[in-house]
């Protein structure tokens, strides 16, 4: 980055928080959910008033999808109001807003593959949090850039990665769904993207982010035994073999020539990706 950069990332102990950090630029302030609890509105006022910063990035939010369906208070809190409350800080204070969205936001009832226009039905309380979230923004601040992502992993914190990785180490098989069919996305790869479109200009908007390919969560558990050489049999069974509290979308095919086209980014193949992670968590 250069000095024309002053920015806040929320959240910075989370997955893509993690990423940011990995990146470790000066340009960056780091808060924690214990340095900046996002629901605190005057906290987060208080915050931007006695800096300069030019863009806040919110990797923070309430993201354990099935206990949302008993924590809805704690869940809209942190993913709709304190979204609310980092907008109005944002607009207030002149600052941009980047803040991350989900997948879940589109559940269709179709296999087409999802544009940013396409209608939102989001079903269960995580993906209607993230939802009101976003329209927070979308009234607040018009200086702002929303990235709806899907399937995270990383080196840092829980994911399906890392489940894989260790259940793969301690049975023959596993039974994984493979009806759900949508993309993996790398957190790193989200901070990189995320980097890029703060330097690439003033395109405000919402847009999907991925990594390339469309496939389901039992290629996906097959390609990380291969690529770790770990002899797991992976049994494909069907999402409703599989009940979960929140119901989870079966597409989530995301379309990203919109960010392509507008910032001109190249996105990496899921595989490649997979690949980076691997070698990261070896480090
Ligand atoms: N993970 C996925 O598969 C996925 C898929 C699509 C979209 N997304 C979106 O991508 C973004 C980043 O996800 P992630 O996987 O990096 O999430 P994550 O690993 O769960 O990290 C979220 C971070 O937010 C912090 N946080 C929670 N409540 C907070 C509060 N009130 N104030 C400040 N910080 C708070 C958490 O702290 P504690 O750990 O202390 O709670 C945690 O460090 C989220 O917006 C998520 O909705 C994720």
């Amino acid at each position: 980055m250069n000095n024309n950069y002053n920015i806040l990332i929320t959240g910075c102990e989370g997955q893509v928080g993690k990423e940011f950090q990995k990146i470790g630029d000066s340009d960056f302030t780091f808060v924690s959910r214990e340095t900046l609890d996002i629901t605190d509105s005057d906290a987060v006022q208080a915050f931007l008033r006695n800096s300069n910063f030019t863009h806040i990035i919110n990797c923070a939010a309430y993201t354990a999808v099935d206990k949302a369906e008993t924590e809805k208070d704690l869940c809209f809190q942190v993913n709709a109001e304190a979204v609310k409350n980092l907008a109005l800080a944002c607009e207030k204070y002149n600052v941009v807003l980047v803040h991350i969205s989900s997948d879940y936001v589109y559940h269709p009832n179709n296999d087409l593959p999802i544009d940013e226009a396409s209608t939102c039905h989001p079903k269960g309380v995580y993906a209607e949090s993230k939802l009101a979230g976003e329209n927070h923004i979308r009234q607040i601040i018009k200086r702002h850039i929303i990235l709806r992502t899907s399937w995270v992993y990383s080196s840092f914190g829980n994911n399906f990665v890392k489940t894989m990785l260790r259940l793969g180490k301690e049975k023959d098989s596993l039974n994984v769904v493979n009806d759900q069919i949508g993309s993996p996305t790398y957190a790193a790869d989200i901070a990189s993207v995320i980097l890029e479109m703060i330097q690439n200009g003033e395109k405000w908007g919402t847009y999907n982010f991925s990594n390339l390919g469309f496939i389901s969560w039992a290629e996906f558990a097959k390609e990380i035994f291969k690529q770790r050489k770990l002899e797991v049999i992976v049994n494909e069974i069907p999402t409703s073999d599989y009940p979960t509290p929140a119901s989870r979308p079966l597409n989530s095919r995301l379309i990203k020539s919109k960010i392509t086209d507008k910032f001109n980014v190249e996105l990496s193949y899921w595989k490649t990706s997979l690949k980076k992670c691997l070698k990261e968590l070896d480090n």
